[in-house]
Order: structure tokens, then C-alpha cells, then sequence
């Protein structure tokens, strides 16, 4: 049940059972307010037992709010003082909400009655004027979750507030400016189980200052300016962020203990060393991307250098360094791991060849590396659905490279240098080993790869596409743009019949295409743009093409009958930046302004006309432009008039030649 509440009517006493009659004088009392002050404030709304008064201008909570209400929104108002009056002397509350104000004192003690009091937000205040009168608000009863963020709090600060909390278990003091974290700093929040200090400058944490805390699980260090983290100890935390500082060393205690650490997030630091994690750990997700790794040891020196032990291990990524190699020793223990993410390295050989290596991997980001040579053994890599490769200097590979991964799906090689070997047209079936050896060097084939659905080609400066490339591949697209001169043998797309859904043929320098679309019956979206096509493929009323791209082409005219085939399917349509000749595709205009296709690019869709010097809007051509009546209209009635003239004379004159010539036959016999 929704209850409009009103600030300025003194007669109502909201309880829940009265609901009804409050209803009448409530409203009443809506109108009457608005009526009288000028300057008036919409009311507050209460909803069950929570009022909502955010962003109203108050200073204070409505002197008249419902007795019980369990919830006060006051936030983004001007209340500056917060003490019994600006609460409208209500204790009961569950939750107060404050933020956004400017607040810059609190009554001590103003919360060691609210028994009830679970959730304080004071975000957005200015609570550093408080501390600086160096009292504490008191006792905080019962309070488990306070916002402390954004109110300019230093070094020390937090203490006025936090010092007598016994039951506090959430804290945020991010966007605040602390430097240091004491020894004493959360002594008085013993239950803490969730500190974020996100977004401060802390240079230094001193020694225990987080280890009484025995229930904290989550720790948000990020965005600080730690350099140095030695002798971590925190044993019970699960979540540790410490992305966005400037760690160059991040160092465990060495102990048998067991950690709970389940997530590490170290990303944007300069660690250029691969963290020194708990032996006994529990660890699966680890984030050490955009660092300064140029190695996965764990420090320079080789002594040093120890196994880690990372068994629950789901999710590594490491992207953003300067790693040159992966060694495949240190994927052994990763028998868990799920992601692994090693883009924007400098990695140029990337092998797994020891059997049963990343068992369950799932996705494996090897883009924008310069990887030359890539190498999967059998049995590797068993649960591989899809692998990133593109942007790298890739030519040469293995033949058969990608027919090892069986649960591949995704395979993204946009931006390498690949040739596609060619299968001979009898012997496509089987990919016989003995034959790869025949075939020239430096091309890769993509038949029989059982389970891959999704293959990104473009920008591989593609000479030519084989018969049959992607026999007993089950296709579902496949990018081939940006292959500018791409040759594309007729029969390259056979096998893809009831797979191939999506097909990507952009900015292919293509003038026709001689592979037959029309035989592609799952097909239903296409990319031709920025070609040079003159004709549009053929298609009839069997294909369901839903979105078609013809954007910058050359048409001049579109085969009408095409057009009637794929309307009844078509959503989609691109055509602008084509030489469309106006009057004779009035058909296709037609069919545009009379179905349901969209056509995104519609502005620029325009077409040729002899009578105007500027290509015409095919929104602005109507069937008169090109059905001329006046003078031209004349003209080739005179014309047609005189053609009529001339063959009758024509045959006139015939006639009474032969005539005479007859009368002269007769006359010589
Ligand atoms: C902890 O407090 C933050 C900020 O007030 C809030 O976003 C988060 O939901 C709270 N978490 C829990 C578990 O109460
Ligand atoms: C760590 O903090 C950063 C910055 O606030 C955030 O983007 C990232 O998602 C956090 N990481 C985890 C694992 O929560
Ligand atoms: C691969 O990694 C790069 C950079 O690390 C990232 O931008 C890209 O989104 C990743 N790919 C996927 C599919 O997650
Ligand atoms: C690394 O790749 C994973 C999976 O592809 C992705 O989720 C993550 O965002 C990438 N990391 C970066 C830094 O882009
Ligand atoms: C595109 O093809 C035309 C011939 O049809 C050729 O003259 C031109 O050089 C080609 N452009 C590119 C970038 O391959």
C-alpha cells in the first residue's frame, strides 16, 4: 500500500489499522498544503513503514512522520546538524538514510538508544568538520552496516566514528583521503566482517592493524597508493582487492596455515614479479593483469624461485604485461582453472603439449601478442571452447592444429597472416595425415573441426578460399571481411547448406560473387558492404535472409524479382552509397515505403536522375519523376506517331512496287 504523506498537516496520526480513514483527511490536507506556501516542497512518501523524503530541500526529517516508521530516506537534502529534532525525535528506526547532505555535526550519542538501527548511510557529508571537534558520536548500539564515504575524512578521522561499534559489520570509508592505516584504527569494530577503503591515499598499513579482526572475509584496498605488500597473514579473508596502487611486491607469510583467500585482484600494479602466494591456498581468482610481469617467477633470482601451488585455481589472467614466454611446467598445477587470460604480451610461442595439461579450460585470450608458432598436443585441452588469437604475426601453423581441440566453438584469427590449405575435391572427407605433409607449407585447415561454430578470419590478408574449406565444420558464421581481392572458389561454402547463419564479406574489394549464397538455406544474415558489386546475389523465396548489408557497393539496379523474394523475410536493410539509378528500381522503392524493413542508413540512400545534378533522397522520388507527362511526354507521342507514319508509308511504297514489279513479270512472260 502506497501512503502520500504530507509535511505540513498537524491532524494526522498514521498507524496502520486507521489506514482507511487517513486516507480522506490526507489527501485533503495534500491539497491544502499545496495550495498555501509558494515555494512548496512535494511530500514525502511512505510506503508501508519507510519514508521516502530524498531530494526535498529539508534540514531535518517532517516533524509529523508516522509513528513505528522503521526506514527515513533523507538523502540529497540540506540537513547540517544531525541530532533528536532533525530526526523528529523518532528512535525506532532500521535504517537511515543521509546521504548527500552536509551534515557537519552529530549529537554524541545520538545513536545509543536506536537499538533497532542496523543501516547508516552518512555518504556524501562532511564529516571532516566533526572530527576536527575531536568527540566521538558514541556508542553505535547496534548498527551493522555504515557508509562513511566521501567526507573528506584523513588519517585518524575514522576513529571519532568507529570507536565504540560492537556490532558493526560493513564499512565504507572509500573516497575519503587516509594515508595510514593504525594498529587501533578498527579496534573499537571487533565484528567487522567487510572493510572498502577503495579510493583513498593510504601509503602505509601498520602491523595488525587488520589481524584482530577475525571475521573479515573482504577487503577493498584498491585504488590507494601501497608499494609493498610483506608478510600477508590475513588468514579468514576471502576477498582481497588490492588493483590500482603501485605494488611491486606482494609477499606471503610463509607458514603452513591454510588461507581462505578465494580472490586476489592485483591488477594495475608494477609487480614485475608474479605475486608470492600462500602455499596452502585456496585461491581461484587471480588478477595480475596490467603489471610489469616479464616472467611468471615469483622473483629474480632463481633460488628463490618455488612452484605455486594453485589446484583451485578458476580464473588467471595476466594480460597487460610483458611476458615472453608461458613454460608449460607452470600450467601443471593449474588443474582447475577455467580462464586464462595472457593477451597484450610479447609472448611468440604458445605450446601445451604435455598430455592432460588445463583439463578444464574453458577460454584461453592469447590476443595481441606476436605469436609465430602455436602447439597443442593430443589429449590437451579437452574442455577448450574458445580461443582468442587474434592480433598476432600468426603464418605458419600447423595443419591439423585446430582438429585437436575437440570442444572448440569460438575461434577468433582476425589479424593474423593465414592461408587455408586446399582439399582436394575427392578426398575432402577424411583429413588423411599422410596428405598433409603434401600440402604446401604455411596453411592451416578448417574442415572437420567438429564443434566449431563461430570463425573470425578478417584482416588475414586471404588470397583464396579452397572448394570445400569448411567441409564437416558446423559453420555457424564465419568473417572473412577485409580480405581485400579475397578469391573465393565457387564451391568454398559447400558443406555450410543448413549451418551457415551469419555471413561477413565486408571491404572485400568484391566485384561478383561467384560462390553460390543461394544454396546456403540457415542463412539469415549478410554482410556485403563496401564491395564493389554491380548485381545482387541471387535469392528466391526459399531463403529467410533477415538483415542484408549492401551499404557501398556499385549497384545501379536491383533485380526487382530478388527484392520481392527476400521481402517477405527481410528486417535489415543497408543500401546507402550506391549509384542507384532512379527510375528504373521503382519497384524497390516501392516495396521500401510499402513493408516493414528498416533501413538504418535511409539518409543515405539516394539515386541517380538525369534531370537533377544531385543524387535524389529515394524518400523524395515519387513515380511522377520518372512517369513524365509535359513536353517529353509529347515528343514520344510525335516520335511513335511518326515511326506509325513511316512503316505504313514504308509498306505502302513496298506494296505497289512489288504490284508493278508483278505487272512487269506478267508483262515479260
Ligand atoms: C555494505 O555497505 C555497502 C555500502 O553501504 C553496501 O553497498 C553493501 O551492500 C553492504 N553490504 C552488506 C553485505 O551489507
Ligand atoms: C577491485 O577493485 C577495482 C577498482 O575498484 C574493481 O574494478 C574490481 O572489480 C575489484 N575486483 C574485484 C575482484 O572485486
Ligand atoms: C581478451 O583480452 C583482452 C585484453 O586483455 C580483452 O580486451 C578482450 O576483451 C579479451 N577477450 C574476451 C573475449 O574476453
Ligand atoms: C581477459 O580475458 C577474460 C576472458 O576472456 C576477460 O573476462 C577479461 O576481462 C580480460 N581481461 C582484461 C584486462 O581485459
Ligand atoms: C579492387 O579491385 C579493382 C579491380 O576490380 C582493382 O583495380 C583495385 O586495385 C582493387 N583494390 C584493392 C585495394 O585491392
Amino acid at each position: 500500500m502506497v501512503r502520500t504523506y504530507c509535511q505540513n498537516s498537524h491532524q494526522l496520526k498514521v498507524s496502520t489499522m486507521a489506514a482507511f480513514q487517513l486516507l480522506f483527511p490526507l489527501l485533503v490536507s495534500c491539497v491544502v498544503a499545496s495550495a498555501s506556501p509558494p515555494r512548496h516542497l512535494p511530500p514525502c512518501q511512505v510506503v508501508q513503514m519507510d519514508a521516502f523524503c530524498s531530494d526535498r530541500s529539508l534540514r531535518g526529517a517532517p516533524v509529523n512522520l508516522p509513528h513505528g516508521v522503521q526506514m527515513l530516506d533523507l538523502s540529497r537534502n540540506q540537513v547540517q546538524k544531525l541530532t533528536q529534532e532533525t530526526l523528529a525525535n523518532h528512535t525506532g528506526f532500521h535504517r537511515l538514510n543521509l546521504h548527500s547532505n552536509k551534515i557537519h555535526f552529530i549529537q554524541p550519542d545520538l545513536f545509543k538508544d536506536m537499538t533497532d538501527l542496523k543501516v547508516l548511510d552518512l555518504s556524501r557529508n562532511h564529516l571532516n568538520v566533526y572530527a576536527l571537534s575531536k568527540i566521538s558520536i558514541g556508542r553505535l548500539t547496534a548498527v551493522e552496516s555504515l557508509d562513511l564515504s566521501s567526507n573528506g575524512l584523513y588519517t585518524g578521522m575514522s576513529d571519532y566514528f568507529l570507536a565504540d561499534s560492537p556490532s558493526l559489520a560493513n564499512l565504507s570509508l572509500s573516497g575519503n583521503s587516509i594515508t595510514k592505516i593504525a594498529q587501533n584504527t578498527f579496534s573499537g569494530a571487533s565484528s567487522l566482517k567487510k572493510i572498502s577503503l577503495h579510493n583513498n591515499v593510504i601509503l602505509e598499513i601498520e602491523d595488525g592493524a587488520f589481524e584482530s579482526l577475525h571475521h573479515l572475509t573482504e577487503l577493498d584496498l584498491s585504488k590507494n597508493s601501497i608499494a609493498c605488500i610483506t608478510d600477508f597473514n590475513l588468514y579468514n579473508l576471502k576477498v582481497l582487492n588490492l588493483s590500482k596502487n603501485s605494488i611491486e611486491l606482494f609477499q606471503s607469510r610463509q607458514s603452513a596455515h591454510p588461507y581462505n583467500l578465494l580472490y586476489l585482484d592485483l591488477s594495475e600494479n608494477k609487480m614485475p614479479y608474479f605475486p608470492f602466494l600462500p602455499s596452502a591456498n585456496m585461491l581461484e581468482y587471480l588478477d595480475v593483469s596490467r603489471n610489469r610481469l616479464q616472467s611468471i617467477n615469483v622473483s629474480g633470482s632463481h633460488e628463490e624461485r618455488r612452484k605455486v601451488m594453485l589446484h583451485n585455481l578458476r580464473y588467471l589472467d595476466m594480460s597487460y604485461n610483458q611476458l615472453k614466454s608461458t613454460p608449460e611446467s607452470f600450467f601443471s598445477c593449474l588443474v582447475s582453472l577455467e580462464v586464462l587470460n595472457v593477451s597484450n604480451n610479447c609472448i611468440d610461442s604458445f605450446s601445451i603439449t604435455f598430455e592432460g595439461l588445463l583439463p578444464k579450460v574453458k577460454i584461453i585470450n592469447l590476443s595481441d601478442n606476436s605469436l609465430q608458432s602455436l602447439t597443442f598436443g593430443e589429449n590437451n585441452l579437452q574442455s577448450l571452447e574458445q580461443l582468442f588469437l587474434q592480433g598476432n604475426r600468426l603464418t605458419t601453423l600447423d595443419h591439423q592444429v585446430f582438429q585437436r581441440l575437440p570442444s572448440i566453438r569460438y575461434l577468433y584469427l582476425q589479424q593474423n597472416n593465414l592461408k587455408i590449405c586446399n582439399l582436394e575435391q575427392k578426398e575432402y572427407e577424411p583429413v588423411l595425415t599422410d596428405r598433409n605433409q603434401q600440402d604446401p607449407p604455411g596453411c592451416v585447415f578448417f574442415s572437420s573441426v567438429c564443434n566449431l561454430h563461430f570463425l573470425y578470419l578478417s584482416e588475414n590478408n586471404l588470397q583464396t578460399l579452397p572448394a570445400n574449406a569448411f567441409a564437416n565444420t558446423p559453420l555457424e558464421l564465419l568473417d572473412l571481411s577485409l580480405n581485400p581481392g579475397l578469391d573465393m572458389d565457387r564451391d568454398s561454402l559447400s558443406g555450410l547448406e543448413d549451418s551457415l547463419v551469419h555471413l561477413l564479406l565486408r571491404e572485400n574489394n568484391i566485384s561478383r560473387l561467384n560462390t553460390d549464397l543461394s544454396s546456403l538455406r540457415s542463412l539469415r544474415h549478410v554482410d556485403l558492404s563496401t564491395n564493389q558489386l554491380t548485381s545482387l546475389p541471387m535469392w528466391n523465396k526459399q531463403f529467410s535472409i533477415e538483415s542484408l548489408n549492401l551499404q557501398n557497393n556499385k549497384l545501379v539496379t536491383l533485380e526487382y524479382r530478388t527484392m520481392l523474394a527476400l521481402e517477405h523475410s527481410l528486417k535489415t536493410l543497408y543500401m546507402g552509397s550506391n549509384p542507384l539509378n532512379c527510375c528504373s528500381n521503382l519497384g524497390f522503392f516501392h516495396l521500401v515505403q510499402r513493408s516493414a524493413v528498416d533501413i538504418p542508413d535511409i539518409g543515405t540512400v539516394t539515386c541517380v536522375h538525369e534531370d537533377f545534378s544531385e543524387p535524389v533522397n529515394i524518400k523524395k522520388l515519387t513515380e511522377a519523376m520518372c512517369h513524365r507527362s509535359g513536353t517529353s511526354g509529347y515528343i514520344t507521342i510525335v516520335v511513335l506517331v511518326l515511326l506509325a507514319v513511316m512503316i505504313v508509308s514504308g509498306l505502302l511504297v513496298k506494296c505497289c512496287q512489288s504490284r508493278k514489279r508483278k505487272r512487269n513479270r506478267s508483262f515479260n512472260a
